[in-house]
């Protein structure tokens, strides 16, 4: 990160809050969309924190997220249910949706819930982390606009579409997994960019269909492991388009291409009740005494411990919401100022300079 200055997670929280209420947001929805951002940059995921905002400020501003949505709940049977989310804010809406989930998760065992018509949702953790902490297992996944090569191709199909998982565990804050199916994010990429730094030859191809070290030259982004992140990616672009009736792959709407229109995105939420197979207690006992035996395998060379899959982003949350969250000066700057956006994102594609990606 570049030079940063350390928030504390309430101002941040009010700076965002009054930014999106600036662009036209309601006060209710904007609380929950900077909440949200909070979690992710204080969990050190600042692809997903405030440097969205001023994308989010110029959408809302410009008709392309949803002020007022009708967000509903149809019950499609005892343990599946569609959450029409109008193209509101996807925080407000994937939050509602998974509330109904953990409420219907209690009642029936399992919950399988889709969400029709969001905004973009953000990180994933922030999510199913809230179903683990109502002692439930839970897995999310989204679609996203069309920026990754299919293994063996050089046009782009599928989106960076991420996973999340969470479990409940007996003591501690619950695992949490959260991976977009692209080896980087595009974040990244943009990073390199601005810095003319290589990238290393696994994490993008250039328009030829070849890797490249050239982040001037990157055409598409690679799937995680070849052919086995391109299934997940076919995977999550099944349950959490197609099964809801959405566009998919390279018809899945543009990030940037136009922000006066809603983006008719999905996303899945699968939620279980470990009681409904197996003692809770003995369950969350278990994830325990994974996470210690995981502590205590010893170190590989140029390692200093292993962390269960999870655990960095859950001790830096730890750290950063006692002392304070490195938010990017020029970020910072922004949310200080008057200016409500920057106009700047309208128009680009999926891999203009001002975009860091889904
Ligand atoms: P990442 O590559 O930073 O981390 C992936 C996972 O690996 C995390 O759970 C992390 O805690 C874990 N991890 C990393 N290093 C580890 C280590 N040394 N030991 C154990 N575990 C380790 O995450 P990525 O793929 O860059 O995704 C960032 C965020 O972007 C996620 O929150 C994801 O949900 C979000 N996203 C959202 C999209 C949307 O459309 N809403 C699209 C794509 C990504």
């Amino acid at each position: 990160m570049e030079e940063t200055v350390i928030v504390q997670s309430q101002e941040l929280q009010q700076l965002i809050q009054k930014k999106l209420a600036a662009a036209g947001l309601s006060e209710a929805h904007a609380a929950i969309v900077a909440e949200h951002l909070v979690f992710a940059d204080a969990s050190g995921i600042h692809s997903h924190g405030a440097v969205r905002v001023d994308y989010y400020a110029e959408r809302i501003a410009k008709g392309g997220m949803n002020r007022t949505p009708q967000i509903t709940f149809e019950e499609t049977g005892p343990s599946s249910g569609i959450v029409h989310g109008q193209n509101g804010a996807g925080q407000v809406v994937v939050l509602e949706a998974t509330k109904h989930a953990i409420e219907m998760a209690k009642r029936s065992g399992i919950a399988a819930v889709g969400v029709r018509k969001t905004s973009h949702s953000g990180a994933l953790s922030y999510y199913v982390k809230k179903a683990a902490e109502a002692d439930l297992i839970a897995l999310s996944m989204c679609q996203s606009d069309s920026m990754v090569v299919p293994f063996g191709g050089k046009e782009n199909y599928f989106g960076t579409n991420p996973i999340a998982f969470a479990a409940p565990r007996k003591q501690g804050a619950p695992v949490v997994f959260d991976m977009a199916t692209t080896v980087q994010a595009w974040g990244k990429i943009l990073d390199a960019r601005s810095k003319n730094k290589e990238i290393p030859a696994t994490w993008a191809v250039d328009a030829h269909g070849k890797p490249t070290t050239n982040p001037h030259h990157v055409h598409g982004l690679l799937p995680i492991s070849g052919p086995k992140g391109f299934g997940l990616m076919m995977m999550v672009d099944i349950l959490s388009g197609m099964l809801l009736g959405l566009p998919f792959g390279k018809h899945v709407s543009s990030m940037y291409n136009d922000l006066t229109k809603g983006r008719d995105l999905g996303q899945f939420i699968l939620l279980i009740d470990p009681q409904r197979f197996t003692d809770l207690d003995t369950f969350k006992e278990s994830v325990e005494t994974m996470v210690a035996e995981l502590h205590d395998i010893p170190a590989a060379e140029q390692f200093q411990q292993v962390y269960y899959p999870g655990e960095i982003n859950q001790l830096t949350y730890e750290k950063y919401m006692a002392e304070g969250i490195p938010i990017e000066k020029n970020i910072y700057r922004y949310l200080i100022s008057d200016t409500v956006h920057f106009d700047q994102y309208s128009g680009s594609d999926a891999f203009a300079q001002t975009g860091t990606g889904e």
